[in-house]
């Protein structure tokens, strides 16, 4: 059967992944791509998919009703994969209504859009969230789907709003919904303002690493395309109204994972053990700062028998290869916005 699904953010991080997956994975499919190509959204990343039979490329805000309104119509779309986010909470923390208008009114704008125009069949609104709006854990204890929202910046606290718009719409209207909360993700296009891609970056420029506060925050690691995976599964076999957390039992303190990235950045770089630790440097922590976040993964796995499958030593050397290997694509981002950006966040 043909399907249309749009894909929004598909120019970003993980979106430029699902993309690649979903064509390469159902040549049944037609894949549109919703992406208004800000900072993050990079056409470079789908530059593989240019003529691909089942791929189009729509550059749009999702927060513009009448041109997402018209994309729906065009495209007779069926299903929307929501992924198209300002997505880093540095940013969030210096202009939080930038947040508010593309993921809460933006969200709330493709709702509307799916509402009306599917009036009848088979349709889905898959909303593809974070873990960060479950707030922050002590030292035990996991977030499940059944842990209350407790959003702690700006961006969290607008993609809880969201997801609290998706649930809304599945109860008010009956709109076919599913989310998924999942955690820190890293690999291949990641935008060198995250932690993973900056470190990376810096070590091979020879730059500070800047590690915010004493380092001891933790996060929950997970393969992007371990997530690629879990939102195909959820996707097509996810129960309607039904939240799913995925997570990759990969829980890290951000010093440890830098001296994982730092010990194997020598090695790469033929340089002597302990030359990239040592420009480890650390600075005022981030307004706010989550300790630690953790997932259950449990519902999925039982449900759906999805699994981590990528360790993170495997992980890490795939991400760094990639990195290393496609220094034009760094160059390219880490001019322009992105020094701007810079020197602001870190008083370079
Ligand atoms: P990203 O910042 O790399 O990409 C976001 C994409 O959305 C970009 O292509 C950008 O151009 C597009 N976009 C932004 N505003 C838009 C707008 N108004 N209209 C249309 N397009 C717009 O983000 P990412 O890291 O790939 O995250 C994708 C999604 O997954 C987000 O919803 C994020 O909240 C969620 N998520 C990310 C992670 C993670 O670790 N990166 C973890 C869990 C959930
Ligand atoms: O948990 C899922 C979330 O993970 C996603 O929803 C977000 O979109 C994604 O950006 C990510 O949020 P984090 O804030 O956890 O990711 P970030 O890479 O910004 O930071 C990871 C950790 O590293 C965090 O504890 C802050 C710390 N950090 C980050 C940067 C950029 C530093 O110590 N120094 C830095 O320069």
């Amino acid at each position: 059967m043909q399907k249309s699904i749009l894909i929004t953010g598909g120019a970003g991080f993980i979106g430029s992944h699902v993309v690649r997956h979903f064509v390469h994975t159902y040549p049944e499919y037609r894949i549109i791509v919703l992406d208004k190509l800000t900072y993050a959204g990079n056409l470079a990343n789908l530059a593989d998919m240019e003529g691909k039979a089942n791929y189009f490329f729509e550059k749009t805000d999702i927060a513009d009703e009448t041109a997402v309104s018209e994309i729906f119509a065009k495209h007779r779309v069926d299903a929307v994969l929501h992924l198209a986010a300002e997505s880093h909470v540095d940013r969030s923390i210096t202009h939080p209504l930038e947040f508010i208008q593309t993921n809460v009114i933006g969200t709330a704008n493709l709702l509307n859009a799916a509402r009306k125009q599917w009036t009848s069949g088979d349709h889905l609104f898959y909303q593809i969230s974070t873990d960060e709006v479950y707030g922050s854990l002590g030292a035990e204890g996991k977030f499940t789907e059944m842990t209350p929202y407790d959003p702690r910046s700006p961006y969290s606290a607008s993609k809880a709003s969201a997801d609290h718009f998706v649930r809304a719409y599945g109860h008010t209207y009956g709109l076919p919904v599913v989310l998924s909360n999942c955690s820190n993700n890293y690999g291949p296009f990641q935008f060198p303002e995250k932690l993973i891609p900056l470190m990376i970056n810096n070590i091979i420029q020879e730059k500070p690493l800047p590690v915010y506060g004493d380092g001891s925050n933790v996060r929950d690691w997970l393969w992007v395309g371990d997530h690629v995976k879990a939102i195909d599964l959820i996707f097509h076999q996810g129960k309607n109204g039904e939240t799913y957390n995925i997570g990759g039992d990969n829980e890290l303190s951000n010093l440890r994972l830098l001296h994982i990235l730092c010990d194997q950045m020598d090695q790469k770089l033929d340089k002597t053990q302990g030359t990239a630790r040592k420009l480890i440097t650390f600075i005022k922590d981030r307004p706010g700062h989550d300790k630690r976040y953790a997932i259950d993964a449990g519902k999925l796995k039982t449900e759906l028998g999805w699994r981590p499958e990528t360790n993170f030593e495997n992980g890490i050397e795939q991400t760094i290869d990639w990195y290393l290997s496609n220094r034009e694509w760094l160059e390219n981002i880490i001019s322009g916005e992105y020094m701007h950006y810079y020197q602001q966040q870190y008083h370079t």
